[in-house]
């Protein structure tokens, strides 16, 4: 049995740090697990700008722990105004790493996202002549679709077209859900990539209903049926380049979770590389997380591979039930769970 692991040092390709105290109080799980971590933009109000996203990264490297050298990649939020020249600008001084689409109303902090994609093809043109990857929320908001559909019906009425009439745009289906993602990704060109969730590669849709409504077991894309987790989880571990680490890490205070209405998202940080690294031992396939969590993401961005190394040792841990307190009270997932492998400092 393998009992220590060491990986070049990963990045994580999809999360949300907030700001303010939440920022203050997450920010350093991410940054002790990942060197660099692409940072949404669904704050409030989004950032658009090249100055707010270059005023966000500072804010992000105030609230990291003394000596960290974790690198925040900011994304610019994508609006129905969004400017093509401010976009290039940002990209070509190196503070923005991709542009983030959000349908509008799709998901939190997406009021202001894109009411229609093809009247956004300037911007597009933009983004594939200078390679900077456009990272989307693959979703509809059409309210007669079913729920659990919204990721399919994207891809059947969106995706497809824009692929077609984009052939070379970087473009990364975030947080995969569905059988129907995981072809389509595979069957496109090299142009075309995909993040993972843990939540997606452990749950499936009866999480949300077990013993009763569990808040924390909504995000969005909503976790779907068993087929759809099996088929996520064989694209994660096939060692295909086109899947790579994105864990959607969304944390909400507590209250905000456990109430009438409650957010999506799901607070994965802590535990991050332990709860991924579950999944390929249960797939036996520990000699492909290396490329999923370190290699694939950095090569379709363009960037350069981490130097250094992380090791993981198998030494269980309990997750805690909470983590934080008052405004930054946030139950992790794993909650009072289990998990065999830990990080090692
Ligand atoms: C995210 C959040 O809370 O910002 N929530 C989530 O369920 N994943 C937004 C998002 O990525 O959809
Ligand atoms: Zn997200």
């Amino acid at each position: 049995m393998t009992e220590r692991l060491t990986i070049r040092r990963p990045d994580d390709w999809h999360v949300h740090l907030r700001d303010g105290a939440m920022l203050s109080a997450v920010a350093r799980y991410t940054a002790r697990q990942f060197a660099r971590a692409i940072i949404m933009p669904n704050l409030s109000p989004p950032v658009t700008d090249v100055a707010a996203a270059a005023a966000y990264r500072d804010r992000i490297l105030a609230a990291l722990p003394a000596g960290s050298d974790f690198t925040p990649l900011m994304t610019c939020y994508l609006t129905d105004a969004a400017d093509a020249q401010e976009i290039a600008r940002g990209f070509e001084t190196g503070v923005w790493a991709a542009c983030k689409l959000y349908p509008a109303n799709a998901t939190t902090n997406s009021a202001h996202g894109v009411t229609d994609i093809r009247a956004l093809g300037p911007v597009l043109e933009t983004l594939q002549r200078i390679g900077m990857p456009l990272l989307i929320h693959g979703e509809v908001t059409d309210p007669e679709v079913d729920f659990f559909d919204r990721e399919k019906v994207f891809i059947d009425r969106t995706l497809g077209h824009l692929v077609r009439d984009f052939p070379a745009l970087k473009i990364v289906l975030e947080h995969i859900t569905t059988a129907e993602a995981v072809d389509f990704v595979t069957a496109a060109g090299p142009t075309v990539a995909a993040t993972i969730t843990p939540q997606h590669l452990h749950l499936n849709r009866n999480a949300l209903f077990a013993g009763g409504l569990q808040p924390h077991a909504f995000c969005l894309p909503v976790v779907k049926r068993e087929r759809h987790r099996l088929a996520v989880r064989a694209a994660a571990v096939s060692g295909s380049a086109k899947f790579f680490l994105g864990t959607d890490t969304a944390p909400h205070v507590r209250e905000r979770k456990e109430m009438a209405c409650g957010c999506a998202g799901i607070f994965n940080a802590p535990y991050a590389l332990e709860s991924y690294l579950a999944v390929f031992e249960e797939e036996g396939a520990l000699e492909r997380f290396e490329g999923f969590a370190s290699e694939h993401g950095a090569r379709f961005y363009g960037l350069p591979l981490n130097e250094g190394t992380v090791t993981l040792e198998r030494r269980a841990v309990t997750v805690p039930d909470l983590l934080g307190a008052g405004e930054t009270a946030v139950v992790p997932f794993h909650a009072g769970q289990t998990l065999a492998w830990q990080l090692v400092d």
